[in-house]
């Protein structure tokens, strides 16, 4: 599927919910900035500025390409997640970070972040990257192939739980070997307007 393809979601999709709206999953564009800072607000509160994957995110572009909305049919933005390019360890291999995932709370369960995470994998495999690694809750990411195996001599670039920070091989055997601590690599944020 092409970057700028839309993959669209209905309830054939996700029969088990029932009442799931249809939504599609979309590349990011600068309109959707606005919304998609307000969701994350909502959704996960002024906190999520202090997080260590922020350290990886602060003053970088997206991974290209890997920046996705979930959109409700009447185009408001329901979901958001974003990939970013970092290195294993002082001059390490590449990788990605993913983060952060969210759902509009009024719509969680419905197959939104699921719709989203699939998408964002399947592009991030077709770009050819090697792993992705995040930060987050190990009973929802495992259902798309995440555990804390290959994270064990790698690290955040600040406070974080061990049991949390996970990671997914897209290649396999991407991350043996890997460690040290994760550097940010991605696109520098252009000052100049
Ligand atoms: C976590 C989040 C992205 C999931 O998106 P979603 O669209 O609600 O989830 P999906 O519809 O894809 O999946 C729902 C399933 O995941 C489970 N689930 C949701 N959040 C979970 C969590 N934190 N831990 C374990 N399971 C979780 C639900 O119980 C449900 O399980 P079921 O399929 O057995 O019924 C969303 O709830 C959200 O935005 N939360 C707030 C922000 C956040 O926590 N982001 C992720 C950081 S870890």
């Amino acid at each position: 599927m092409s970057q700028h393809a839309v993959e669209t979601f209905g309830i054939d999709d996700f029969p088990a919910v029932g009442k799931t709206p249809a939504f599609s999953v979309a590349p990011e564009t600068p309109a959707d900035i606005p919304a998609r800072e307000a969701l994350l607000d909502r959704a996960m509160g002024p906190k999520r500025r202090r997080k260590s994957s922020e350290k990886l995110r602060r003053g970088r572009l997206p991974a290209e390409g890997l920046a996705f909305v979930a959109r409700a049919a009447d185009g408001s933005l329901i979901g958001t997640v974003r990939l970013w390019n970092v290195r294993l360890g002082h001059g390490g291999s590449p990788a990605l970070l993913l983060g952060p995932l969210s759902v509009e709370p009024s719509l969680k369960s419905m197959g939104v972040g699921k719709a989203l995470m699939q998408h964002a994998i399947a592009e991030a495999g077709r770009l050819g990257h090697g792993a992705i690694l995040l930060v987050g809750d190990a009973p929802y990411y495992a259902r798309f192939g995440f555990s804390a195996e290959k994270t064990d001599r790698l690290a955040m670039p600040g406070p974080y739980e061990k049991e949390r920070f996970l990671a997914l091989e897209l290649v396999d055997g991407a991350l043996n070997g890997a460690q040290g601590v994760l550097e940010p690599a991605g696109r520098k944020i252009s000052l100049a307007a």
